[in-house]
């Protein structure tokens, strides 16, 4: 891939983490009029992590549980109400205008539908150089240059330059949303459920090519799907969210082996192939209905549904804690850590 622009949105030392949010919070105030008190919405209540340079952080969960919103706060479209947010060694929550500019060229969104962010009335070279129109002083030979040498690089042909969106399939449209975002050598690639939209035949070779990328760029992806499955070939870590909260994080390989918190184990019996020790081979149901945000249960969040419930978890909020090699928040951890063996 040509150098042509600057590569200064890399972080500065290569073992300095590209993303660290700690404590994150977004309050949404909904507002029912004139009359009423406004309700206040916790989509993200205290999230924690690190994503380093050339990793995959994927963060699961259902829908609701706050992981657009976690998107959006990274990639500098929402600010958050609460916590500390450092992209390279630039703290967002206090960074000047200028700064924070510079910092939106190293973040950038990869969407769900990529019909939807694609201009129908542009060409794909045209798409793909609007970037650096913008934000670099290359001129039209050169954008056209690092357009066509991104069209490779994504796995699309010459002749796609001179076409329009809907000449092409799914799978080739989210090639294209994935080659406008990097044209500007960005070191964090926010995907907010890239390949759910994709047949599954189409998705292993979009996320194939998000890790060919990442091995090639060096990238650090923020990987949001509400499918464990999808995630299970592309992650390095999870961070597993329930209404808000971290339930579970860590290594990958660690928590799909030995999920301990009830949820965890809950979306992995849940998903197809996917078999790991223990509590996960039984099939756990989920009971009762997914709680609403603006009423959320007192005490553990997941309360309300856990199989495991005793009455400390509906009285006490479990903190996030190291236990056998991850983060978890769980009163019962200890127990559900147990050998298989000793659980029946
Ligand atoms: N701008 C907003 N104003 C008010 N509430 C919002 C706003 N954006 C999101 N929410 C609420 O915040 C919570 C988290 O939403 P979010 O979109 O982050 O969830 P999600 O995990 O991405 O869900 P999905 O899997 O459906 O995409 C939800 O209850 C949602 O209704
Ligand atoms: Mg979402």
């Amino acid at each position: 891939m040509s150098q042509t622009t600057s590569t200064l949105s890399r972080p500065a030392a290569s073992n300095e983490p590209v993303v660290v949010a700690r404590d994150l919070k977004q309050v949404y105030k909904i507002s029912h009029g004139a009359f009423h008190a406004a309700d206040h919405l916790q989509a993200v209540s205290g999230v924690s992590f690190t994503v380093q340079a050339a990793k995959t952080l994927a963060v699961v969960g259902e829908s609701g549980c706050g992981k657009s919103t976690l998107a959006r706060m990274v990639s500098l479209i929402e600010t958050p109400t609460a916590g500390q947010l450092k992209l390279g060694s630039v703290e967002v929550t206090t960074a000047t205008t200028q700064q924070r500019h510079a910092l939106r060229r190293t973040v950038q969104l990869v969407f769900q539908n990529p019909y939807g962010s694609l201009n129908p009335r542009k060409k794909i070279g045209a798409i793909l150089e609007a970037p650096l129109e913008i934000n670099t002083e290359l001129d039209a030979t050169q954008r056209a240059e690092a357009a066509r040498a991104m069209l490779a690089l994504v796995g699309l042909r010459p002749e796609h330059y001179d076409r329009y969106p809907h000449m092409f399939s799914g799978g080739q449209r989210q090639r294209i949303a994935i080659a406008r975002a990097l044209m500007l050598k960005p070191a964090l690639i926010v995907a907010d459920e890239p390949v759910s939209a994709l047949d599954v035949s189409i998705q292993a070779q979009v996320l194939n090519l998000l890790a060919d990328l990442q091995r090639e760029l060096g990238l650090a992806y923020l990987f949001i799907s509400h499918d464990l499955g999808v995630v299970r070939h592309i992650a390095d870590d999870l961070l597993v969210m329930y209404l808000g909260h971290a339930m579970e994080q860590g290594d990958k390989t660690t928590i799909f082996t030995q999920p301990l918190h009830p949820y965890t184990q809950a979306l992995l019996a849940s998903t197809p192939g996917i078999t790991g020790t223990g509590a996960v081979k039984q099939r756990i149901v989920l009971k009762g209905e997914l709680p609403s945000p603006l009423n959320p249960p007192s005490g553990c969040v997941f309360s309300t549904r856990c199989p495991h419930v005793v009455q400390q978890c509906q009285k006490e909020r479990p903190v996030l804690r190291e236990l056998v090699g991850r983060q978890v928040a769980c009163h019962l951890a200890e127990q559900l850590s147990q050998p298989a063996a000793a659980q029946h």
